[in-house]
């Protein structure tokens, strides 16, 4: 169990004294003449004394500077504050330090809590915030749903900072896509534009601890302004070397399907495939089939779920029945479940036909592909082509009953292409995929997917090359 101040629970991993320095140069501090600084969690105090050094290396005659700095721990807090005191780094600056919860001062001064600083740097603490969290009431009302820590410290942030004040933020990825986090974007995304996004490549960088595997950005935001571009870097860890950079239309990040916005980041696929791959693309629904979670949960339904077969059982698939793409059912393991009782409670769990096009919902992390699609020939594993799906697993179906032979594989082709698989990784930083996903990926028409169909099953070729060159074909790149 871990402690109330466990370090691992506040999120104390510090930012590295390079990426604090790049995340305060980012900055303009030309706009203002009196500069209001925040940060909402200074831990070490690492990116406040970045953005000092930049103040003081600009040679502009602010008329005042002034620092409010917040951070939970006590220890982390007093020893920053002696080194304030102690030192000339904060000299004829004025400055004072809370050793408080951000979020409850920021709470506790609503309605009076907006437009009160310029500028803003944060690194902040992140856990998923549930509704039992002291936070939840007021935070998460009239629709806004923060459904982790680094929102509500950047929401709280982006309502204190003043108009055409800018905030740079190092937190994970998740945002940028996903429902939980639709409300958060779209808030954000009204209240201030993107000016630049940085990605670190690595899921692993070095100033976490073991364990915790995510993709970051640095994002800096302008409250209040439309900015047309974004300007773009990438390096593959905290190094930050070497970096790349590119300048983008906004609309090619911030991409907006339904009523729903998403932050896209292009890697590095070519803009114009991204654009086309985004464009010609349907629902599946536009294409008269359904994309569904397998209603199979294993600890729910126990009881009618077995190792091994005895009579009247089905095939169950689940995610544990994939490998590398194939799928290796029954198991052999002892403790894998492969069937399931046919029972009348079950049938409309129950899916009927010779051919499912399916994918995994989680990938191996070390796995360069995402989504992981194969086809299910249920003539292989049951003689009555009926088969049972667990919810790890996702089924492309038309009423739980299989689609056509040509149009499973040309899903199959579709879904497995490295294209598809970039323009995954450009908006999920995650391993897990989802039906959002899936559906905001799209789907080429049904006429284009047969034609993948086909082409496959004719030649039977394997190989990535082979599937990517079918699919760069049918769509014209
Ligand atoms: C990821 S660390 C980053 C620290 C520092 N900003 C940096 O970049 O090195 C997050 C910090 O937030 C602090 N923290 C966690 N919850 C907090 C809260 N509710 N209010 C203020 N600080 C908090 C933690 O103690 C920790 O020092």
């Amino acid at each position: 169990m871990r402690m109330l101040n466990d370090p691992l629970r506040l999120s104390q991993f510090f930012t590295p004294g390079n990426v604090s320095d790049y995340m305060s140069a980012l900055i303009d501090i030309n706009k203002f003449q009196e500069i209001h600084f925040l940060d909402p969690c200074f831990g070490s105090g690492n990116l406040t004394i970045s953005f000092i050094d930049r103040l003081r290396n600009s040679e502009i005659n602010f008329k005042k500077i002034s620092l409010t700095l917040f951070e939970l721990d006590d220890k982390l807090a007093s020893s920053f504050k002696a080194r304030l005191e102690n030192t000339n780094l904060a000299k004829d600056i004025h400055y004072k330090i809370y050793n408080q919860d951000y979020l409850l001062n920021f709470i506790s001064l609503i309605p009076n809590n907006e437009n009160m600083y310029t500028h803003a740097i944060l690194n902040p603490p992140y856990s998923k915030l549930t509704k039992s969290s002291t936070y939840w009431e007021t935070l998460c009302n009239n629709g806004l749903i923060l459904p982790n820590l680094y929102a509500a410290f950047l929401y709280a942030v982006l309502k204190q900072i003043t108009e055409k004040g800018e905030i740079v933020a190092l937190v994970p990825r998740s945002f940028c896509n996903g429902v939980y986090f639709s409300s958060f974007r779209k808030e954000l995304l009204t209240l201030s534009s993107i000016k630049s996004i940085h990605l670190f490549d690595s899921r692993r960088l070095k100033f976490w601890p073991r364990g915790v595997l995510q993709e970051s950005v640095i994002l800096h935001l302008e409250k209040g302004t439309s900015n047309p571009i974004i300007s773009l870097s990438f390096s593959q860890d905290e190094r930050l070397q070497p970096m790349q950079y590119s300048i983008v239309d906004q609309s090619s990040v911030i991409r907006m399907k339904g009523d729903d916005f998403f932050i896209q980041i292009p890697t590095e696929i070519d803009m114009n495939n991204n654009s086309a791959l985004f464009e010609q693309t349907f629902q599946p629904n536009e294409l008269g089939f359904e994309v569904s979670v397998g209603p199979i949960v294993e600890f729910r339904m126990r009881a009618n779920l077995r190792i091994k077969s005895t009579n009247c059982d089905l095939p169950l698939i689940s995610g544990k029945h994939i490998k590398n793409r194939k799928l290796v059912w029954p198991s052999i393991s002892k403790s894998i479940l492969n069937y399931v009782r046919d029972v009348p409670k079950l049938n409309d769990f129950k899916f009927r036909g010779r051919y499912f096009c399916i994918v995994s919902r989680f990938s191996p992390k070390e796995n360069p592909f995402r989504i992981n699609s194969l086809v299910v020939d249920t003539s292989r594993i049951s003689n009555s082509e009926q088969v049972f799906f667990e919810n790890h697993i996702i089924v492309f179906h038309r009423n739980k009953r299989s689609l056509s032979k040509k149009l499973t594989f040309g899903l199959y082709v579709y879904l497995n292409s490295t294209f598809v698989n970039y323009f995954f990784k450009q908006f999920s930083g995650h391993t897990q995929v989802n039906i959002h996903d899936l559906k905001y990926i799209g789907l080429p028409a049904v006429d284009m997917l047969e034609k993948m169909g086909l082409l496959y099953l004719k030649s039977n070729q394997e190989s990535q090359e082979y599937a990517d060159s079918i699919v760069k074909a049918v769509m014209k790149w």
